[in-house]
């Protein structure tokens, strides 16, 4: 059976929100950069370049299912945040409303017989919800200047060289690499690192 041409155009409609939400963790990668918080830049790197695999297997099924030369319109608005503690509170509400979309779009397969694409968007909707939840626990602890550091000793790794060691707070300097502190994650933070 041929998929109707709403899902196929949910799946253009995904890979057009993808490639949106990637440059625009970019842009956010660059404003931690310049204010010294190394491990918030790797973060939006490592989101982004998740967001790139969802494009592309969005792209992918797509592709599978006849669905190529799909095209829809859509405004791809321009609006930028002035520092990472912006940026990491307008990626949590992105994350939930493109997360909200995804279980719609996959309510929506469902309904036009695409058990791969309903499958797919679920899956999609399931990690842009863990995403939404880091970075607002990231901008939480940024606001507060909790970033680098815990109320009780825990585990801190470099993320540039992997030196690991066993504090309150990440040390100012790494004793290995001789990196700044901003360069460490705590190893509750490290799941998706
Ligand atoms: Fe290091």
């Amino acid at each position: 059976m041929d998929v109707p041409s709403r899902t196929l155009e949910n799946l253009a409609r995904g890979l057009a929100e993808k490639n949106r939400t990637r440059s625009q963790y970019m842009l956010a990668a660059g404003a931690a950069h310049r204010e010294g918080l190394a491990v918030a830049e790797l973060l939006f790197v490592r989101t982004a370049e998740q967001e790139r695999v969802h494009g592309r297997q969005f792209a992918r099924l797509s592709q599978e299912l006849g669905g190529e030369h799909v095209r829809v319109e859509g405004t791809c608005p321009l609006e930028m945040e002035r520092d990472a503690l912006g940026w990491l509170r307008r990626s949590k509400e992105e994350e939930d409303r493109e997360a909200g979309e995804w279980r719609e779009f996959a309510r929506q397969a469902r309904e036009d017989g695409a058990p791969e694409a309903a499958r797919l968007f679920e899956e999609v909707a399931q990690v842009d919800e863990t995403h939404g939840d880091r970075f607002a626990r990231w901008a939480g602890r940024l606001e507060e200047g909790e970033l680098f550091t815990r109320p009780l000793p825990c585990l801190w790794r470099c993320t540039v060289c992997g030196h690991t060691q066993y504090e309150e707070r990440a040390p100012e300097r790494c004793p290995l690499c001789l990196g700044p502190g901003s360069q460490f994650l705590a190893l509750d933070e490290a799941d998706w690192f």
